[in-house]
């Protein structure tokens, strides 16, 4: 081949590979500006899953952050409105803490259509979390494993971007709540929340104690009857003492995890109940430390925190029996492996009153957002409710 010819060669590749790239890339530009959602779970996500999960939530945090993601194309139908926290929210599917540690992407994720979003967990000092790798994904069995342990930037720089979003004329009326987390080396076990309390108070739509992440040795211990107790009279103190002061009565919610025997749901619900621990509302569920021996991906023996899937009725079940158990006086939000409009239905059924997601987002991206209020919508309608809080505890005494 002359030289002549190996040019002409080079400059056919070079314009093939040139047209071969840009028809991907508008492509993959219309398909993720029509919110596509075969598109999303037949090649975008398959392909995002090749890297490795903590990069591509990341990776997906910063997309949220720049609006990378179009902005929902429908409004809301009146029957999602919903009211909580003292608010009307457009509609009650919320991201669930976790996904926005750090307050980065709340406009982008209230963009793509949620009805609030809760950050967090934030801890008062900032901390690396656990080492890496501490996030495994288990794709057959729709489901995540995580042992991120609490990575924060503390409350300072987290506030200081609440305030900064509250500023903007645009972001205003965000539905934020701000999930409180406790450093990792700090001995006082209630002083780290009441701290949040006192510097998210004024900016926070609602407060959660999250006293059931797994990743935090003793943790989870602050569920215990007398801790708890002792944990929320300092927290509702606190928040009493700023609302007499003149600052909004922020909500504060409880942060439970599945994992809770019958006896210990009991407990809890007596303490929640009593003169000075009365919350606003609790969160069922987090993470769970169970592992179903139904789970096939080898990374189900990691450490840490199990979500998705295998949660969906250990976590149906609890709201259930929290909603009983609390005569159906304490709004709960319920959370855990919900992928479709069906699991929502299902919770907002056994007692939650808004529902939240996570696993499944990561699973389907932002085309799961629409998906789940669309057949929610459909279901309260073939069901002969007029909105949301008409269904709510239906099924409660199932
Ligand atoms: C990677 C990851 C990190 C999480 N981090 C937190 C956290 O910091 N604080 C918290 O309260 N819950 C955290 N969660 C729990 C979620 O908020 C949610 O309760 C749980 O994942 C169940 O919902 P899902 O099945 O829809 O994922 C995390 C979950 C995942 C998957």
């Amino acid at each position: 081949m002359s030289f002549r010819q190996k040019m002409t060669l080079f400059q056919k590749l070079k314009s093939t590979l040139a047209v071969g790239t840009g028809s991907t890339a508008v492509f993959v530009s219309i398909n993720i500006y029509k919110n596509n959602e075969q598109f999303y779970n037949n090649w975008l996500m398959p392909f995002v899953h090749l890297f490795d999960p903590e990069s591509c939530h990341r990776v997906a945090v910063l997309a949220c952050k720049y609006r990378l993601f179009p902005k929902a194309k429908e409004n809301d139908p009146e029957s999602l409105s919903i009211r909580l926290f003292d608010r009307t929210l457009r509609n009650p599917l919320g991201i669930a803490a976790g996904f926005d540690k750090h307050a980065e992407a709340i406009a982008g994720l209230h963009a793509i259509g949620f009805g609030f979003v809760e950050i967090g967990s934030v801890t008062p000092l900032a901390q690396d979390g656990n080492p890496k790798p501490r996030v495994f994904r288990l794709s057959e069995d729709k489901a995540i494993i995580n042992r991120y342990g609490f990575n924060s930037d503390g409350h300072d720089e987290v506030l200081q971007r609440i305030k900064t979003l509250r500023e903007d004329s645009q972001t205003t009326g965000a539905i934020i709540g701000v999930n409180l987390g406790k450093n990792k080396e700090s001995t006082d076990y209630s002083d780290d929340y009441v701290i949040g309390v006192e510097k998210f108070a004024a900016v926070a739509d609602y407060l959660v104690i999250n006293v059931s992440s797994p990743n935090t040795p003793g943790l989870r211990d602050l569920q215990h009857e007398n801790h708890l107790k002792q944990l929320l009279s300092n927290v509702i103190n606190k928040r009493n003492s700023l609302t007499a002061g003149g600052q909004r009565h922020v909500p504060i919610f409880l942060k439970l995890a599945p994992d809770l025997t019958n006896d210990e749901a009991k407990r809890i619900a007596k303490v929640i109940k009593q003169k000075g621990c009365v919350v606003d509302g609790i969160i069922i569920s987090n993470t769970t430390v169970e592992r179903n021996p139904s789970l096939v991906n080898d990374n189900k023996n990691e450490i840490g925190g199990l979500s998705g899937a295998p949660l969906t009725d250990r976590s149906t079940e609890l709201i259930r029996q929290m909603y009983r158990l609390t005569d159906g006086k304490v709004p709960i939000i319920g959370v855990g492996g919900v992928f479709s409009g069906k699991d929502a239905f299902d919770k907002i059924l056994a007692g939650a009153s808004a529902i939240q997601i996570y696993s499944s987002f990561i699973y389907h991206g932002p085309p799961i957002v629409p998906k789940i209020k669309k057949e929610l919508g459909k279901l309260l309608m073939e069901s002969g409710y007029a909105n949301v809080a008409e269904a709510v505890g239906r099924n409660a005494k199932k």
